[in-house]
């Protein structure tokens, strides 16, 4: 969501928070600020917009203090607008506040803080904290912004300076991530290692509850009630030109190209292919343990949703084990029934996501084991799980997941591997995924050879008002991911439905102007799609399908296929699921839209 960056040291700060908002501003980005503490003065500029129009209105000279805070903005309270942009002040302008998160008694705090003679700019919840603290400072401020976070119900990832200190920088977190970088004679705060790994790799992970105090050559943490805590510092494994496009026109054709690379990583060191299952340390189960498990919740958000769904039908089929997927959010505040023999997967790219998050902590206070098959390393949800798997996909940065997606669904075959060898599935049939996951790269790369075909089909759909796109069994999943890339990035309305579900409804809405794409690979269900798509061609659609290499009779029937490399029945998503990726970044290429930052939406959704 939004993006913090905060520096205390001996260089000038703002180029180098300008610098680490840049790679921030993927989390989120209707506006953005930078706060600079100069000569015992604060000088703010801020702007609604992209970082662009913020780097346009600084300075020429450059601000010159050593001291300072930035933020990008995806809005909660109040517009996009220049006023919005944090960082908010409070009256007389000696305290500076980013923040990530909600407020939940601004409105309450807001009240008193005015009978109290301060004088609110903006509609932000933010604000309320920047009077909150200043009301209390007497001469500290990490005590002022403790006391103030012991007012306020809600959450937060927080970055506060002053100019009675021109040297500290506080920070604080609860809900919203937040991460100390520690350097040689300068510390940093970010919500995002990526925004400062060009600097420093030696990072400490806030928890919830903790305040930091940072000066240049010095850190300390406490809780809210002053008690000290000790931290281990970790150190990130990857460096800047992960992160960087690496001469791509957009970071999603960058990420789509790497599933091959990314997918390998997410089984190394995991086949144990002569005894037919997966390796995962991480889980950190022994097989009594799973063996006492009787049922698998998956929960998760968006494209993380429609690989749990994958996930579910590969448990059921292949480990005969219940299994059920769940959005996170509904999850959340439903009364579920799970109990210490109810497994729950939170699946998530970022491993913020503020709803899977508490779907996870709910299980858990319920008694139920968790797990987590999380893409960031170190983030919230890897930490507070019992255990799980990492997917190591490497950083995401497009808004659109794309190689997270197909990593998930490979590490869930794992975990159907892990799980099957100890019930239903036999040795051959262990030997038999393991061989086919080895095959999945290079088949992955195959389908990524048809990305010129793709893009001359963009040329047709570019001009689309709707789509539809029909898949069953384990490409129905991937229909639902189809259509979701296709409307967030290219604003093309779609759906996703099982194709024998079209009758029951959305076939009133085929004709000839309705683009009709049908993931159709060879599979068990493969003769009963056929039907569908000649129920679609009998109403005149046209027909883009993904097919099995050596496919004929859909072939006949389409006006245009992609082909897939023949593959087991529960991977096909991974190969069938790239054709649609690519559909959607060019269309969306060729209707000139943001693909890497489409509107109203933001990488990590740290709120509710
Ligand atoms: C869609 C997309 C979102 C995320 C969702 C969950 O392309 O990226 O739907 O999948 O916000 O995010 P994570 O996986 O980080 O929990």
């Amino acid at each position: 969501m939004c993006g913090i960056v905060g520096y205390t040291g001996h260089r000038a700060a703002a180029p180098l928070i300008m610098d680490g908002l840049k790679r921030l501003e993927y989390r989120g980005y209707d506006s953005a600020g930078l706060a600079v503490v100069v000569d015992g003065r604060l000088e703010i500029d801020k702007a609604a917009g992209k970082l662009a129009v913020l780097a346009s209105r600084l300075p020429t000279d450059g601000h010159t203090g050593t001291l300072a805070l930035g933020h990008t903005r995806w809005a909660t309270h109040g517009a996009p607008n220049d006023v919005n942009a944090h960082p908010h002040t409070d009256t007389d302008g000696t305290i500076a506040v980013v923040h990530n998160g909600i407020i939940e008694n601004a409105a309450a705090l807001r009240a008193w803080l005015s009978e109290r003679g301060c004088r609110f700019r903006s509609e932000t919840d933010t604000e309320v904290l920047a009077h909150l603290i200043s009301e209390l400072y007497t001469d500290s401020l990490e005590a002022a912004v403790a006391e103030a976070l012991r007012r306020v119900e809600g959450t937060y990832g927080l970055g506060v300076i002053s100019t009675h200190e021109p040297n500290t920088l506080v920070a604080a977190r609860l809900g919203s991530p937040l991460l100390l970088a520690l350097g040689d004679g300068e510390n940093f705060i970010a919500s995002d290692a990526a925004a400062v790994v060009e600097h420093t790799r030696s990072v400490v992970y806030l928890d919830d509850g903790e305040v930091a105090v940072l000066t240049p050559d010095n850190y300390h943490i406490v809780d809210l009630d002053k008690t000290r805590v000790e931290k281990t510092v970790s150190v990130v494994d990857w460096d800047l030109e992960t992160i960087e496009r690496g001469g791509h026109a957009h970071f999603m054709i960058k990420e789509i190209l790497e599933q091959p690379e990314a997918i390998t990583n997410t089984m190394r060191g995991r086949l144990l292919e002569e005894e037919g299952t997966a390796r995962l340390g991480g889980i950190d189960m022994t097989d009594e343990q799973l063996l006492e498990i009787d049922r698998v919740v998956l929960t998760a958000c968006g494209t993380s949703w429609h690989a749990a769904l994958i996930g579910e039908y590969m448990l059921e089929e292949l480990a005969r084990i219940p299994a059920e997927v769940e959005y996170a959010s509904e999850f959340r505040y439903r009364e579920p029934l799970v109990d210490s023999r109810t497994l729950v997967i939170g699946l998530s790219q970022s491993g913020e996501t503020a709803d899977t998050l508490a779907a996870l902590r709910e299980a858990k206070k319920r008694g139920a084991r968790t797990l987590g098959i999380v893409n960031s390393v170190g983030s919230t949800i890897a930490r507070e799980v019992d255990g799980g798997t990492y997917i190591h996909a490497g950083p995401e940065i497009g808004v659109a997941s794309t190689k997270a997606f197909t990593c998930q669904v490979v590490a869930l075959a794992l975990l159907t591997l892990r799980l099957g060898r100890l019930r239903a599935m036999s040795v051959l049939q262990g030997r038999k995924m393991v061989k086919a996951l080895r095959r999945l790269p290079q088949q992955v790369r195959q389908v990524l050879g048809h990305s010129k075909e793709i893009e001359k089909l963009a040329d047709t759909y570019a001009l689309a008002q709707n789509a539809l796109f029909l898949g069953r069994g384990y490409n129905f999943p991937v229909a639902l991911e189809g259509a979701l890339k296709l409307k967030e990035i290219s604003y093309i309305h779609a759906e996703g439905y099982p194709a024998a579900e079209m009758k029951h409804g959305p076939i009133a809405l085929i004709d000839e102007m309705m683009p009709v794409i049908c993931v159709a690979p060879s599979d068990a269900v493969y003769q009963k799609i056929v039907s569908n798509v000649q129920e679609v061609k009998a109403r005149h659609a046209r027909i883009f399908a993904v097919v099995t290499e050596g496919e004929e009779e859909i072939t006949s029937l389409a006006d245009q296929t992609v082909t897939i490399p023949k593959t087991i029945d529960c991977l096909t998503p991974v190969l069938s699921v790239i054709p649609l990726q690519l559909l959607a970044y060019h269309v969306a290429v060729r209707r000139g839209c943001d693909v890497d930052q489409p509107r109203n939406l933001a990488k990590s959704v740290t709120v509710e």
